[in-house]
């Protein structure tokens, strides 16, 4: 566990060194020398300097996260080739293409961080759900509902901005780069973008433009299943995925609700872990609304989330509050509601548990973090700013309350610039139970949890202890329905790990391989 006191002594330690390191080079330059410091003879200085050095340097990495894992030593052979591939990528870093290592076999515990419509690549929404017959695109560029997908069993009479995708296309001399146009019109690539507040309207533009898509009944459960298979192909044995509340339609004007979709995705999982030989694989559903609602829908929500988790305890597991937190109401201004919900659970067998997204934000005055915590968020989602709060960062290591980090979705969104000054990984180093998620890896135009492993791994010199260590608190902070399913997930991980081990041994090792 982190310490103030020893990071207070590294620290006078560390600016003793430079100080008598600063006086030593005038003392050096005094003298008239003009020999550099990389010196041939060490002098006692340099001797006892060094032997400091590497103190310091060893007591800095026992403090490190990672190094509370214990490898065998078929795992610390793989580390070491690990971490020599690592090495050799980031010296041709500026010209190659720095993908010789596949990160894609790597078992990556649980994807905790996933909204349910930005899930699985949108590829499937264009190539097989906007080929069925009645899908409609609104074209009108001056409306704000421009490029909007949906289903009509005849065209609307009242608007004339809206055009049957099978018409289009059958006039169209180049269906394939039609295609290609309307992915593209649904991912945040390729484009300027100016500023974050610019970037959540281009943001929140694609998920109302795709509504229409995802929540057409013969189409929702293609697209779990493609996301099932896309994260089970990456290697994620286990995800929980934020779905707001809103109903599923048909060509019929039927429509579904959660409760709908909550059994469906109970059978589509078990039907999946059949195909994929994979009975440790879950699927968790967390309710949420935009935290630009009003107090009273926020408030019938959470009455039906909390019924969903009693009736599906197996699957449905809490609440959140989604959208930019800087626009939307802080979570304080639901706290009449949160505290009618409190009331209510007692009633129930399972109260409802949150998952709040806070502390995603630059501005100082944000003010989610202290309620996600008074208001015991199991895990919390980006965290962004917790760094800056000393109390809150040790209630969150004391309690394990798991942090769902979301690097490309920080550095897209404009939160975090550069990857390697990400605050993630100051929190990762004292004990914070840091978790890698996708965010919404469709609009990033990414799949599954690869990306993101693949970017912090180079970005902060991760090693092999340090993944293990972030896949493991990914389990650790999962939503299990009891402690049976949390050990065949644990069982299950750390036998595909061992095959990592293997995998790298047997692939990366050039001169092992080239014995075969
Ligand atoms: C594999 O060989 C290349 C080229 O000789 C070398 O740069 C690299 O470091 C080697 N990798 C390992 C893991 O030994
Ligand atoms: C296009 O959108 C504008 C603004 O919403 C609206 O006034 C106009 O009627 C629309 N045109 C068509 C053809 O629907
Ligand atoms: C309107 O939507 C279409 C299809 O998504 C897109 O190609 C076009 O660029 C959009 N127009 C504007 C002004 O954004
Ligand atoms: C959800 O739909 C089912 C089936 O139509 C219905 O019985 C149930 O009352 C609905 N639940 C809610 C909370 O709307
Ligand atoms: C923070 O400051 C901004 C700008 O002054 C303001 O719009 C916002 O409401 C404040 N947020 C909170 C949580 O006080
Ligand atoms: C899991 O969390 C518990 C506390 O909830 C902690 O004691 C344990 O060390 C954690 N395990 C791992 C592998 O991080
Ligand atoms: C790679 O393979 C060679 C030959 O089998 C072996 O001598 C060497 O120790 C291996 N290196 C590592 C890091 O495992
Ligand atoms: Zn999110």
């Amino acid at each position: 566990m982190y310490k103030y006191r020893n990071f207070t002594s590294i620290l006078v330690v560390l600016i003793l060194s430079i100080v008598s390191l600063t006086l030593a080079v005038q003392v050096h330059e005094d003298s008239g020398s003009n020999s550099n410091s990389g010196s041939s003879q060490p002098t006692p200085f340099v001797e006892a300097y060094l032997s400091q050095r590497s103190k310091l340097v060893s007591t800095e990495n026992a403090l490190k996260v990672g190094s509370k894992v214990v490898f065998t030593p078929k795992e610390n052979q793989a580390n070491e080739i690990f971490s020599n591939i690592l090495l050799s990528e980031e010296l041709k870093y500026s010209n190659q293409d720095p993908s010789s290592f596949n990160f894609l076999q790597m078992p990556k515990g649980s994807g905790l961080h996933i909204h349910q419509d930005s899930s699985a690549s949108y590829d499937y929404l264009i190539d097989i759900g906007s080929y069925l017959p009645n899908a409609y695109i609104y074209l009108n560029d001056s409306s704000s509902l421009n490029g909007t997908f949906y289903f009509f069993n005849s065209t609307p009479s009242d608007n004339s901005g809206w055009y049957l995708l099978s018409s289009i296309r059958e006039n169209s001399h180049n269906v394939k780069e039609l295609d290609a146009q309307l992915l593209k019109t649904l991912t945040l690539i390729d484009q300027d973008f100016g500023d974050y507040v610019d970037l959540w309207r281009k943001f929140d533009g694609i998920f109302a433009r795709i509504n229409g898509l995802v929540s057409y009944v013969p189409i929702a459960l293609g697209y779990m299943n493609h996301l099932f298979n896309q994260m089970i192909d990456d290697n994620v044995q286990h995800i929980e995925l934020r779905k707001c509340f809103g109903d599923f339609y048909d060509i019929n004007g039927n429509s579904f609700n959660d409760t709908w979709f909550v059994q469906e995705v109970e059978t589509l999982t078990a039907k999946v872990r059949i195909e994929r030989d994979m009975p440790q694989f879950n699927v968790k559903l967390i309710g949420c609304d935009g935290r630009h609602n009003d107090q009273s829908v926020v408030l019938d929500h959470m009455r039906y989330a909390l019924q969903l988790v009693n009736q599906f305890p197996k699957t449905y597991v809490g609440y959140d509050l989604v959208g930019p937190e800087d626009e939307g109401y802080p979570l304080i201004h639901f706290i009449d509601q949160f505290a009618t919900i409190e009331q209510e659970s007692k009633s129930m067998p399972l109260p409802l548990q949150y998952y709040f997204h806070a502390g995603e934000t630059l501005l100082y005055n944000n003010t989610n973090l202290y309620d996600a915590i008074l208001l015991k968020s199991k895990r919390i989602g980006h965290g962004i700013q917790l760094a800056q709060h000393p109390e809150l960062e040790s209630i969150i290591i004391q309690n394990q309350i798991g942090i769902e980090v979301c690097p490309i979705s920080n550095q897209l969104l404009e939160y975090v610039a550069d990857m390697r000054a990400h605050p993630a990984l100051i929190l990762f180093n004292r004990g914070v139970p840091i978790t890698i998620s996708p965010d919404d890896p469709a609009i990033f135009n990414v799949i599954g949890l690869s990306y993101d492993f693949y970017e912090v791994t180079y970005a902060w010199g991760l090693d092999l202890k340090q993944l293990k260590q972030l896949a493991l608190n990914s389990i650790n902070v999962s939503s299990f329905y009891d402690e049976n399913e949390k050990l065949l997930s644990l069982k299950y991980f750390l036998l595909s790990w061992d095959n990592f081990i293997d995998y790298i041994i047997k692939n990366y090792n050039n001169s092992s391989s080239s014995n075969n």
